[in-house]
């Protein structure tokens, strides 16, 4: 990428799901990143040839400008427009700024929705996390793939917050017509200081991927 993303350094379980949407969707799908921030997954999913749909709330994780970085201090930051036009690859994303839960579901449907880390920012905390995993449900056709990986709880007050939550505990909201494929999780581990976060910090991250059942109309018939 001509360009490195803010969040370029940070573990991820994106291979697993790239796995998985080729496994279920068609090349060329359309996928769905809520909380898209400055692109570490849409470039990649646009560069594999998808259709991308990036819906973030922070416009200047969209259209770059002044962040504070642990080393550098202040200092300007692509966002992800910019970063899509040196890449040449902005004809196939669509970008929506606003809030997840203010957009209309049938505006950014796809045939797969990923998540990174995105439901436990605090702003999101009076919500209840049943309402982010069922309306990103909601987006996924018939067919399709939801994945989602997500803080665990670490510190005492995470314990009090439902967001920070754990595979185990996300399953149930996946009952028919979803089928769980995967479910992970790591150990605690430190990772270096980025951009929100100007110290060293612990974290556990979970990850589940699951696919909706295709609609009596989609399933595969065998020949007589
Ligand atoms: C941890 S960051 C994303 C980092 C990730 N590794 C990436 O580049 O895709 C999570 C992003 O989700 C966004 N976000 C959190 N809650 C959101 C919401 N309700 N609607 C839209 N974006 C949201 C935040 O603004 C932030 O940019």
């Amino acid at each position: 990428m001509p360009t490195a993303s803010l969040w370029e350094r940070t573990l991820t379980f994106f291979p697993q799901f790239m796995r998985a949407l080729k496994e279920n969707c068609e090349p060329g799908a359309t996928v769905t990143v809520i909380g898209a921030s400055d692109g570490k997954f849409v470039l990649p999913l646009a560069e594999a040839g998808y259709d991308v749909i990036a819906l973030e709330r922070d416009p200047i994780a969209l259209n770059g400008g002044e962040v504070l970085l642990p080393v550098s201090g202040i200092a300007y930051a692509p966002g992800l427009v910019e970063r899509l036009d040196a890449a040449n690859l902005h004809n196939q994303v669509r970008i929506v700024c606003s809030d997840f839960l203010e957009v209309a579901p049938s505006f950014i449907s796809a045939d797969a929705v990923w998540t990174s880390c995105s439901w436990h920012y605090s702003a999101n905390h009076r919500r209840p996390l049943s309402e982010f995993v069922k309306r990103m449900q909601q987006l996924v056709r018939p067919g399709g793939v939801f994945g989602a990986e997500f803080m665990m709880p670490v510190e005492p007050q995470h314990r009090s917050i439902e967001h920070y939550t754990a595979p185990d505990r996300l399953t149930r909201y996946f009952d028919t017509p979803w089928n769980v494929l995967l479910t992970l999780q790591t150990n605690t581990f430190t990772e270096r200081a980025h951009v929100g976060q100007p110290h060293d910090h612990t974290h556990r991250m979970g990850l589940l991927i699951a696919n909706r059942q295709p609609g009596p109309d989609e399933r595969r018939t065998e020949p007589r």
